[in-house]
């Protein structure tokens, strides 16, 4: 089948030209984001391939079914960014991949919460420069301290696991609660009573209606004084506004970010001969406090060709029985 792959970097590339060995598709590799200007780059091609900041709204959508396009392929776990409605109005199918490797994920939210308390990355730049002081890299044990996990489905179930190993406490908030956290010893309870005894807040639910700025100034306030607010899920989730006013009043002492709300613009691109323009990010860069990294949680060998692998697999199964092997529509998820 012809796939027009959106969004590809030279690694998209690889690990897809690897799995499709396996399937024989026509991939056509295209570096822009898929957008309004950009859909009529898919015009003749069935199925396209897509990733997580490509815009896939009704006006894409309808661009895209207009060129003949029948198969949205997300080379994601998240689908917030699609318009499901529109999709099936429009007879186009929408697969992702469910998932990959929940253990990149979890594991760099790990990787951000040692960073920050141990400060590793200002050290790193310390000890290059030759100052080996310890002023201000002074960290906290993890053990005993209460760890808030917001959804505890893959990603959170196997943070859980690492955080239990920890020897932290753990609570959890979801509104389907899983028995194998609470075997690792988690208490779910309401989120303010999450967000109030928690020493560490990480987020692992998805963007929804009901979860889209669930961190703002209210939260904030329920927050534990110096808290540490970890996001690996999708920026949304937070509203930046508020955490930046948690910052700056010290009710938020740390924040590592894989995520931004208005991350579409910035990640996954080299920026560094540019200016950045947006205040709000350029604000956060600002604080010693903050350790953002530019949505790479997924990025491990390991996920990158199961994520390959899956995506064709979705195209494979399309092209033969008229359906993706995991598909998202809008009266599934409804
Ligand atoms: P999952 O679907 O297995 O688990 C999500 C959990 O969140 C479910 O248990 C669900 O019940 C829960 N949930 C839904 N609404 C909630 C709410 N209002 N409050 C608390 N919990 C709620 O998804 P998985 O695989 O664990 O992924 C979680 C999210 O991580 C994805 O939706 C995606 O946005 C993000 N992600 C980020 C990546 C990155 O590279 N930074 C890579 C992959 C996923």
């Amino acid at each position: 089948m012809k796939v027009a792959v959106f969004s590809t970097h030279a690694h998209d590339r690889a690990s897809l030209e690897e799995a499709n060995a396996r399937h024989g598709h026509e991939l056509v590799f295209l570096e822009p984001r898929l957008a309004v200007e950009t859909a009529p780059l898919a015009s003749g091609f069935p199925a396209i391939c897509a990733f997580v900041n490509d815009r896939l709204d009704a006006e894409v959508l309808a661009a895209l079914a207009a060129g003949g396009t029948r198969l949205v392929a997300l080379r994601s776990a998240g689908f917030n960014h699609v318009d499901l409605a529109a999709a099936l109005n429009l007879g186009i199918a929408v697969a992702r991949v469910p998932a990959y490797s929940p253990h990149a994920v979890a594991e760099h939210a790990v990787a951000l919460i040692l960073a920050l308390n141990r400060r590793t990355h200002r050290a790193h730049a310390r000890v290059r420069e030759g100052n080996f002081s310890l002023d201000g890299l002074l960290g906290f044990d993890l053990v005993h301290r209460t760890v808030g996990i917001v959804g505890t489905g893959k990603i959170g179930t196997v943070f859980a696991r690492i955080m239990a190993g920890f020897g932290c406490r753990l609570v959890a908030h979801d509104p389907h609660p899983n028995d194998e956290v609470v075997a690792l010893g988690a208490r779910y309870v309401p989120l303010d009573e999450l967000l109030a005894g928690s020493d560490v807040v990480a987020l692992h639910a998805p963007l929804t209606p009901e979860t889209h700025h669930l961190i703002d100034a209210r939260a904030v306030s329920l927050m534990k004084p110096g808290v540490m607010l970890v996001n690996t899920s999708r920026g949304a989730l937070v509203d930046t506004v508020a955490v930046i006013e948690g910052l700056k009043s010290g009710r938020i002492g740390y924040l590592g970010l894989d995520v931004y709300e208005e991350e579409a613009d910035l990640f996954f691109e080299d920026l560094s001969q540019e200016v950045i323009r947006d205040d709000v990010f350029a604000r956060l860069l600002t604080f010693p406090n903050v350790l953002i990294t530019g949505h790479q949680a997924f990025f491990t060998a390991e996920a990158v060709a199961s994520i390959a692998e899956t995506t064709l697999a979705n195209v494979t199964a399309f092209e033969q029985h008229g359906r993706p092997v995991h598909e998202v529509s809008a009266e599934r998820t409804a």
